[in-house]
């Protein structure tokens, strides 16, 4: 289930190959999408590839984890802007193909309600990407959050706060809430890879390899999934068994 590369570069480079393949298999392919510093180097490769061998990219269909509640799409912190400036806009991705939550909903019960039905809607996820916060979540799905959950509001967690407050001017503009794909959402999906790099990583990777499936730990339930890969550089597998520690 672990594999270990030696560099976020290799990751980018094997995770970016993986979903170029997935494309090229299925030109109509659903894909999770995730945002955070992990998947920028991601997606930079998967766009480098896709500008070196073009695929028809008119039929793919994607959807984002999550969205922080009360940052409009045009907001430079919203993950709606992320998606638009490192991969969006670089793929010439049509608006009616991107999904995101709606992070400025007057009401949010429905706009999940919504979110789940367009899932649906699109057969649901062939492959979703994830990253993990240093706390286990997967999404936004904080530790204990019900395993059986669709599409709901969260409140962020303070460890999730001060770990997203590297992107924004200070602490009280950090977002307290955010809409996010729920756990059955993820574990639906007929592909899963999760992504972790960097020595910031190393204790929630460490945890993960040793945790029963527990509430506590979300990424966990992906033990259950039948068809996943936990890819992440050698400073991520660094608290890991040592014959797992280094790129195989
Ligand atoms: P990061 O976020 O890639 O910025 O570390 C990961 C996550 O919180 O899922």
């Amino acid at each position: 289930m672990f594999l270990v590369v030696p560099t976020p570069q290799a990751v980018a480079d094997l995770v970016s190959t993986l979903v170029y393949q997935h494309i090229k298999a299925k030109p109509a392919a659903v894909l999770g999408l995730a945002t955070g510093g992990t998947m920028e180097p991601i997606y930079a490769a998967l766009v480098a590839k896709l500008q070196q061998q073009p695929l028809p990219l008119e039929k793919l269909t994607t959807f984002n984890l999550d969205e922080y509640v009360g940052l409009s799409a045009a907001h430079p912190q919203s993950y709606h802007y992320f998606m638009q400036q490192h991969l969006f806009a670089p793929l010439g991705l049509a608006p009616s193909q991107v999904h995101l939550p709606d992070g400025n909903c007057r009401n949010s019960a429905e706009e999940c309600q919504a979110y789940s039905e367009q899932i649906a809607a699109a057969g649901g996820l062939d492959l979703q990407l994830l990253g993990i916060g240093s706390n286990g979540h997967i999404g936004f799905n904080e530790p204990g959050t019900p395993f059986d959950c669709n599409t709901h509001e969260i409140e962020l967690t303070a460890q999730t706060r001060q770990d997203n407050l590297r992107f924004f001017a200070d602490a009280a503009e950090v977002p307290t809430h955010a809409i996010t794909m729920g756990i059955c959402e993820i574990m639906a999906a007929r592909e899963v890879i999760l992504v972790a790099t960097g020595q910031r990583k190393a204790d929630i990777i460490a945890q993960l390899y040793t945790s029963g499936v527990d509430e506590q730990l979300p990424a966990s339930v992906l033990k259950q999934h039948r068809n996943l890969k936990v890819i992440i550089d050698e400073d991520a597998a660094a608290l890991l068994p040592t014959h797992l520690q280094q790129a195989g």
